[in-house]
C-alpha cells in the first residue's frame, strides 16, 4: 500500500501521515526530516540543502530524488509506506513513479491537505519539534506536558529554522506555484481525496479512519 501525503507547509501533513502510518502499520518515509538528517550529519550534500531550506525554497531534484532512493532501498517494501512531502513537482513524480514501477508497486492514495495561509503561518509559528526523535508539538493546541521539553525522549524542544514568518510566505507561494499543479496528474488516476488541513487534532484520527476504510485500505 503506497499512499501520499501532500498539501502546503503546516497544513499538517506530519500529523496524517504518521497516524495513516499507525492505522495501516506501515513505515513513513518524510523527505523533510531525511533531508534535516542529511544536514545535521553535516557533509557536504546536507549544508547544499541546508542553504535552499533556510530560504524556503525547493532542494534541487537530482539531490531530493537520490536521497530518497539510497532510503527506499533500505525499506522493507513488503507492506507499501507512506510518503510525506515528495513529490513536490513535475520531475520529482515522474521519478517516484519510476521507483515504484521499478519495485511492482504503484499508488493507492493521494492525500491532499488543505488550509488557509493565515492558519499556516499562525500554526507554524507556534510549532515546536525534538531534534531527537522527530515529534511534533503545538504550543498552544498540542502543549508538550513540561516546558518546552519532548514527552517522548525529554530533549529539549527546538524551533525549525524556516518556522519565520516571511520564510513560511515563500514556502506557501513554492507549494502553489511548483507542488499544486502535479495534483492534477493524480485527480487524473483518481486516487486523490481532498481533507481540511484545518480539523480539531481530535478529529483527524476519525476522519482519517474514514477514508482509509472507504479507499478499502484499511478494515
Ligand atoms: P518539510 O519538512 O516537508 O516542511 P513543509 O512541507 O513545509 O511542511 P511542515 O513540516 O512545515 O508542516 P506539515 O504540513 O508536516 O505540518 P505538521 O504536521 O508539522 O520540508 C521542509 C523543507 O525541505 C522545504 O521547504 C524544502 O526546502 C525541503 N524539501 C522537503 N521535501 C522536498 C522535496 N520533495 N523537494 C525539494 N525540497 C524539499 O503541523 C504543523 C503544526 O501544526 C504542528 O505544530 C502541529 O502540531 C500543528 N497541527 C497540525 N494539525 C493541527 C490541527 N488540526 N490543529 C491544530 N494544530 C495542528
Amino acid at each position: 500500500m503506497i499512499v501520499l501525503v501532500l498539501g502546503p507547509p503546516g497544513s499538517g501533513k506530519g500529523t496524517r501521515a504518521k497516524m495513516i502510518g499507525q492505522l495501516c502499520h506501515i513505515p513513513v518515509v518524510v523527505m523533510g526530516d531525511i533531508l534535516r538528517e542529511a544536514v545535521s550529519e553535516g557533509e557536504e550534500m546536507g549544508l547544499r540543502a541546508k542553504e535552499f531550506m533556510d530560504r524556503g525554497e525547493l532542494v534541487p531534484d537530482e539531490l531530493v530524488i537520490s536521497l530518497l532512493e539510497n532510503r527506499l532501498r533500505r525499506l522493507d517494501f513488503s507492506r507499501g509506506f507512506v510518503l510525506d512531502g515528495f513529490p513536490r513537482n513535475l520531475r520529482q513524480a515522474e521519478a517516484l513513479d519510476q521507483m515504484l514501477r521499478d519495485r511492482g508497486a504503484e499508488i493507492d492514495l493521494v492525500l491532499s491537505v488543505v488550509a488557509r495561509d493565515d492558519a499556516i503561518v499562525e500554526r507554524l509559528s507556534l510549532r515546536r519539534s525534538c531534534p531527537r526523535c522527530g515529534a511534533v508539538y503545538h504550543l498552544r493546541d498540542k502543549p508538550p506536558r513540561r516546558d518546552e521539553a519532548c514527552d517522548e525522549c525529554g530533549s529539549r524542544l527546538i524551533q525549525r529554522d524556516d518556522d519565520r514568518e516571511e520564510v513560511i510566505r515563500h514556502r506557501i507561494m513554492v507549494y502553489n506555484r511548483e507542488t499544486k499543479p502535479i495534483l492534477e496528474r493524480y485527480m487524473e488516476r483518481g486516487k486523490v481525496v481532498e481533507m481540511s488541513g484545518e480539523l480539531p487534532i481530535d478529529k483527524i484520527h476519525e476522519e482519517l479512519r474514514y477514508i482509509l476504510f472507504k479507499k478499502g485500505l484499511i478494515q
